[in-house]
């Protein structure tokens, strides 16, 4: 695809993001050639920089940057194409020098009018952004095209949500938004679509009448990271569930869309919003267990509890882990549960979707239940030690038919002379190239916050538990209750990593 000449403007630009993603996956892009021939970053926030004082602290200074391997002179040019201009953006005024700072560099460089403009800053500011480059009219151009990125949080339910879209609607048309999610940037992701929609092995498989149910577990062992004031007024519905894990269930559940484009993926990802059975008050109370980790002692590490964690408030509720079991009512999912569950400080970092199929209904041969489960399982690792794992059961050798199940394992890594982009480069490169496919759309994130503010506004009401959990351990048991049937447990990933779990 082509790449149009274009300066990428930052806003957020003195900020923690912009250093350690967005700067980085710019770099990456420029030493694959990726860049247009005629480029710039122009990094806007309200600290004062000048241009080289900015260059040295998200080029030459960054640690995220590998400048081992890129080599100076490469540093060097790629730190030409970067710029700094101050602005208040509560300041109408200073949208105006911004025009003309950018008009400066465009006419410079010879780009013609392409920006996209990136908002990497708090949430409270999208609006106030978008409305200051409208009012400028930075927001249209005779015979260019200008973009807008929008950073996650989208919204703080689905109010707000509502609200945001609509006023950016009010400065932007759609199909210039690009609302980020960047485990759409991931190529495992991503190759769930190929697997399921480039085989004729699965699909033929993929709903109710052969799979049991469907389970998708993102766990990380880490806790706050120093984002404590953020993450308490947040908790892990918002953070992780309305977006990232919504995002894999659409992917997993969705219908073969008509063609590979951004309008016919989006359109069958919404679909699946709109199958979401809504919970009752009473569902949520059984199908829904929040919990928040606290203070424990694992390989000899002291972990504090959550409310111990600097920037949360004392007897905070918010939650550090949520599990939920929920349906999508439609012809290829009715019946079906899906569970889906994340937490901080769990035993390990993983995020992977399990496809359970359904057990056999006749059994002929005797099943070792000591070595496994007597169901075929699909498992596809999305982080870390990508790839796909297929469980199915073989004869034990020997006299009878005893079985025991095997894996059939596929390593990402074993691709090694493939380069794969991080998620920030792929959606970053996506958006210069004018592609939304790996974009939400704004009715689908209003779908999916609509979902989510039906158990955030129960959770409210304060009769429903937030369970404590050890930290290192995989959450509250009351998450083991939700899972119907004989036998049937979570899958637990990874005693250690290189363990392929149960
Ligand atoms: C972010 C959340 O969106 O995703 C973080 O705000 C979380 O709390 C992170 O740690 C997880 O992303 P990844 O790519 O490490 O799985």
């Amino acid at each position: 695809k082509k790449t149009d000449d274009q300066i990428l403007v930052i806003f957020g630009a003195s900020g923690d993001l912009t250093e350690r993603k967005l700067i980085p996956a710019v770099f990456d892009l420029y030493c694959g050639g990726f860049l247009p021939e005629h480029f710039a970053v122009t990094g806007v926030s309200r600290s004062e920089y000048s241009d080289e004082a900015y260059r040295q602290k998200v080029v030459f200074e960054n640690e995220f940057i590998l400048k081992k391997e890129a080599g100076e002179d490469k540093l060097k040019a790629f730190a030409d194409a970067i710029f700094y201009q101050p602005l208040d953006t509560k300041n109408t005024d200073s949208y105006n020098t911004l025009k003309q700072r950018l008009q400066t560099i465009d006419e410079a460089k010879g780009i013609c009018g392409n920006y996209i403009f990136y908002l990497a800053t708090p949430p409270s500011l999208y609006e106030t952004i978008a409305e200051g480059l409208s009012h400028v009219g930075l927001n249209k151009a005779e015979n260019a095209w200008r973009r807008l990125i929008i950073e996650k949080p989208f919204g703080y339910d689905l109010e707000s949500a509502k609200q945001l879209n609509s006023k950016l609607l009010a400065c932007f048309d759609e199909e210039q938004l690009y609302r980020i999610d960047h485990y759409l940037g991931k190529e495992t992701v991503q190759n769930m679509f190929v697997t399921r929609f480039a085989n004729s092995i699965f699909e033929p498989l993929w709903n109710r009448n052969y799979i049991h149910r469907v389970e998708i577990t993102a766990a990380e062992s880490v806790g706050l990271e120093k984002r404590g004031g953020y993450y308490d007024s947040a908790g892990a519905l918002r953070d992780m569930v309305q977006n990232h894990l919504f995002q894999l269930v659409a992917l997993v559940a969705m219908e073969p869309p008509v063609k590979a484009d951004a309008e016919s993926i989006r359109n069958e990802k919404m679909k699946v919003f709109q199958s979401l059975r809504p919970y009752t008050k009473e569902d949520i109370k059984t199908n829904v267990i929040r919990g928040q980790y606290l203070g424990s002692k694992v390989r000899g590490e002291d972990l504090p509890g959550y409310r111990e964690e600097e920037g949360v408030k004392e007897g905070s509720k918010t939650e550090t882990y949520v599990a939920m079991k929920f349906f999508i009512d439609n012809w290829r999912w009715g019946g079906v549960p899906f569970y889906i569950r994340t937490g901080k400080r769990l035993p390990t970092r993983v995020t992977e979707v399990v496809i359970h199929f359904k057990p056999n209904h006749h059994h002929l041969f005797a099943h070792d239940k000591s070595l496994s489960n007597a169901h075929n399982t699909l498992v596809i690792r999305i982080q870390p030690n990508e790839g796909i794992l297929l469980k199915f059961d073989m004869k034990i050798p020997g006299a009878g038919f005893r079985t025991e199940t095997v894996n059939m394992d596929f390593h990402y890594d074993e691709l090694t002379d493939v380069y794969v982009p991080g998620a920030y480069e792929r959606l970053i490169l996506d958006c210069m190239q004018g592609d939304a496919t790996l974009y939400s759309r704004g009715d689908s994130t209003e779908s999916a916050w609509q979902f989510v503010d039906t158990i955030l506004k129960a959770w409210e009401e304060d009769d429903i538990p937030v369970y404590g959990y050890p930290a290192g351990t995989w959450g509250p048991e009351h998450a083991d209750n939700l899972i119907e049937g004989e036998n049937m447990t979570w899958r637990y990933p990874c005693k250690n990593l290189t363990d392929d779990g149960n």
